[in-house]
């Protein structure tokens, strides 16, 4: 375990970019929570998460305004913690998770109201967006915090192969799910994924299909 100096860029973290990981707050109680939550990279020591209302992790951070991020491609984890609650032996006493590969901890700078108009969900003012300063990071395992482009690019890939493969309708539904994953890609992707996933709507193009 070693503390290192505050950059996010050392658990693979660019600016702009979202990553998937997991909160960690204190409830009203003893207990702590656990909650799978995307976080913005807003610079070396800056993350900004946009929470809905209605989440015990929202109300923690506004009480306590301070949580733990946490660093895991560990598939259970992420389950566990997003059908059910993560049972309070998987939590340090210092709030982090026991298996994650790092971690840091964030004080919040400030909470905004938002709503985004191309979000999926719509309703008005549910939104809080959190900046926050990143005050320490622990690395137990040298590891990249979890961007979903990549495994977009490696499915889109995947589908591009069976393509001429399949039928018309099942062709269809290859390009809409391209469509919505190059999307997805182009708001949290990295530079590589987004730049993978051009390449692959070129291939479409070429052939004439309408992306
Ligand atoms: C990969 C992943 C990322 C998520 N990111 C967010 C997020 O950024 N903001 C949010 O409000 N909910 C997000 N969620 C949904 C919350 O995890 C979910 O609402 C959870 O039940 C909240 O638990 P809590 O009430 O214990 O805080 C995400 C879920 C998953 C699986």
């Amino acid at each position: 375990m070693a503390n290192m100096k505050i950059n996010l860029s050392s658990i693979g973290m660019e600016k702009g970019r979202q990553y998937e990981t997991i909160v960690t707050t204190n409830n009203d109680g003893p207990t702590k929570n656990a909650a799978p939550i995307g976080v913005l990279c807003a610079g070396e020591n800056r993350i900004l998460n946009r929470i809905f209302k209605g989440s015990h992790t929202l109300e923690n951070i506004i009480r306590e305004r301070e949580f733990v991020v946490n660093i895991t491609h560990n598939p259970e984890l992420f389950t566990v913690s997003t059908l059910g609650n993560l049972p309070q032996n998987h939590f340090n006493e210092n709030l982090s998770l026991k298996c994650a590969d790092a971690y840091f901890k964030c004080k919040v700078i400030s909470l905004t109201k938002a709503v985004k108009q191309s979000d999926p969900i719509k309703k008005k003012g549910e939104a809080i967006v959190i900046k926050s300063e990143v005050t320490d990071i622990v690395i137990n395992n040298q590891t990249n915090a979890l961007n979903r482009g990549f495994g977009y690019v490696i499915e889109s890939l995947a589908n591009y192969t069976r393509f001429d493969l399949v039928d018309d309708s099942k062709k269809e539904e290859y390009l809409i799910h391209f469509k919505e994953a190059h999307r997805v890609v182009l708001k949290v992707g990295r530079k590589e994924d987004i730049e993978a996933m051009g390449e692959i709507k070129k291939e479409y193009l070429k052939r004439g299909y309408d992306l």
